[in-house]
């Protein structure tokens, strides 16, 4: 039944920041998914022989390119798949079931928070096996063999039956249907409080949890209602659909607008969180409260203790260069080893490999610690439950309570979308070469310290990025400016900006952030080059 078909390569399959991302109009095309495929199983010596999980956020196309993998993944010898049941896993989940069968890889069929449907996007992240996103080596050789491809390899049979647990052959390659929650909720009551939230709940404390009609509603509703005591109705938008009911599954103050007005009414809970398309990002709330990812990485950091995997110490945190400098304050004070990387969270996994940071986080949203290598929305959820359990204050109270000890960090990032390609790498070239003529200059009253592209040198494997352009003013203000690798339209340009204040924690940010938005314009001549005189998300 293995047939092997001819094909001809496109030459578009590079993975991005978090791996490949495509319009599902573009995956559609013939063969375009089994070149990708076959590329990666190629370019990693074959997969005779090896393990591999599979699973994905249930967005549109999911169904098709799962069986399409499982069929080329039995022609291409391998012994064993791992899927989610009818075919989901949250990209946390997976690298959970990955790390615990000790597979060689996995495939998650996701592009994350990005909108899905027939008009959305579709992607694959690859995992390799020690449960986090391959390097950009590995994406590189992939994708050089994607433009040389000549033809694959697939099992001619019906479509398999994804919807009960278990186990059945195909040829010779044994496909275990697991149930997508039960490995990951074990992994969470392995390190949290349970009892002490379970009191939480029942104690009356009030609580929503947000899925955006995405992945993690089942494992939502199970962890939050059933097994911690959330009354029932708490998860909103549970069922995962294939366009996410319409909605931009980025869980942000933009996109779980309708979210943000709960917490801002007088109706609203104690405390709120969502997560997004894939269940890796997190957004956290409190009453009229909302506390920046950046902060949230900090805040949990500082407060580690009240956390039972966790409170014989912690080898050290990292963050992405773009994130705000809060957590470098903890780290600090803490005396806990501090990195800073390039955005994506493969660039954390040697560092948790290597047992030199614990916890990780990116201002995208993303927070979570070594327990598997990937960020964990529902993770972050529970840590801060646990805070809430354990001293009995509010999101808001322990929010302000880390401010009077550090300081305030007030940070945005702001996007410029849809920029011509070509445009937008002539602005970073060109904003790159002035970079050293704006040392000691004054812009609008920010005299600039230093600035520098980020070069980061991996400690483990000695491997140089490039990634972003900063610029330092005195006082601790900072702009950092850098191309999305994520998006599939044209090229975002990204401004992150913060400012520090020791004292006065009641400004509002995008005022507080406003002339350095300027600043920012004016150093990257963003109007002159790409005609915008705003961004267009501000998050
Ligand atoms: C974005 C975020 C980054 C995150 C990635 C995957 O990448 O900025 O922090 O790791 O999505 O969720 P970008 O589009 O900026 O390359
Ligand atoms: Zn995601």
């Amino acid at each position: 039944m293995i047939q092997t078909i001819s094909t001809t390569p496109y030459l578009d399959q590079k993975m991005g920041t978090a791996g490949i991302r495509k319009k599902v109009k573009t995956v559609m095309q013939p063969n375009y998914l089994e070149n990708f495929v076959q590329s990666l199983f190629d370019s990693i010596g074959g997969v005779a022989g090896q393990t591999f999980v599979l699973g994905g956020d249930g967005r549109y196309y999911n169904d098709i390119a799962l069986q399409k993998i499982i069929k080329m993944a039995a022609a291409n010898g391998m012994k064993k798949l791992i899927i989610g049941q009818n075919g989901y896993l949250s990209t946390p989940a997976s690298s959970c079931v990955l790390l615990k069968n000790h597979a060689d890889g996995g495939l998650t069929l996701s592009a994350s928070h990005n909108p899905g449907g027939v008009n959305g996007d579709f992607g694959i992240k690859y995992a390799t096996s020690n449960g986090g996103q391959c390097s950009s080596s590995i994406s590189e050789k992939i994708y050089s063999r994607t433009k040389e491809i000549t033809s694959y390899q697939i099992l001619d049979i019906e479509d398999i039956d994804l919807s009960y647990i278990g186990v059945q052959y195909l040829e010779d390659m044994e496909i275990e249907v697991i149930d997508p929650i039960k490995d990951y909720l074990e992994m969470m009551e392995g390190i949290f409080d349970f009892d002490a939230i379970r009191k939480l709940f029942k104690s009356g404390f009030s609580f929503v949890f947000d899925a955006m009609n995405a992945v993690t509603g089942p494992y939502g509703i199970k962890i939050f209602e059933e097994v911690l005591g959330a009354p029932e109705g708490s998860v909103h938008q549970a069922k995962p659909l294939p366009d996410f009911g319409g909605l931009h599954p980025d869980p942000n103050l933009v996109y779980a607008k309708h979210l943000v007005d709960l917490m801002y009414s007088d109706d609203a809970p104690d405390f709120a969180g969502a997560n997004d398309g894939d269940g890796d990002r997190n957004m956290i709330l409190g009453k009229k409260f909302f506390v920046s990812p950046s902060d949230s990485l900090a805040i949990l950091t500082d407060n580690y203790h009240y956390i039972p995997a966790y409170k014989k110490g912690i080898a050290g945190v990292a963050k992405s260069a773009a994130t705000s400098t809060a957590v470098e304050r903890v780290a600090k004070n803490l005396k806990i080893n501090y990195f800073e990387v390039p955005t994506g969270w493969k660039n954390f996994c040697n560092l948790m490999d290597s047992g030199r940071i614990t916890f990780c986080g990116e201002e995208s949203f993303g927070t979570s610690s070594s327990h598997i290598r990937e960020k964990d929305g529902i993770w972050a959820i529970l840590f801060w439950l646990n805070i809430i359990a354990k001293t009995g204050k509010s999101v808001e109270q322990i929010t302000r309570d880390f401010w009077k000890k550090y300081g305030r960090t007030y940070y945005l990032r702001f996007d410029f979308d849809g920029i011509d390609t070509s445009v937008a790498d002539q602005l970073m070239a060109d904003l790159e070469s002035k970079l050293p003529s704006f040392e000691g200059q004054t812009f609008d009253g920010y005299k600039v310290s230093r600035a520098h592209p980020f070069i980061y040198q991996d400690p483990v494997d000695g491997q140089t990025t490039k990634n972003g352009l900063l610029v330092y003013f005195e006082g601790g203000a900072r702009i950092c400016f850098r191309l999305s690798g994520t998006g599939t339209n044209g090229a975002t340009l990204r401004v992150y900006i913060e400012s520090y204040d020791p004292i006065n924690f009641d400004k509002d940010s995008p005022q507080e952030l406003e002339k350095l938005l300027g600043v920012a314009m004016i150093l990257a001549e963003i109007e002159k080059r790409t005609g915008k005189n705003k961004p267009d998300l501000t998050t």
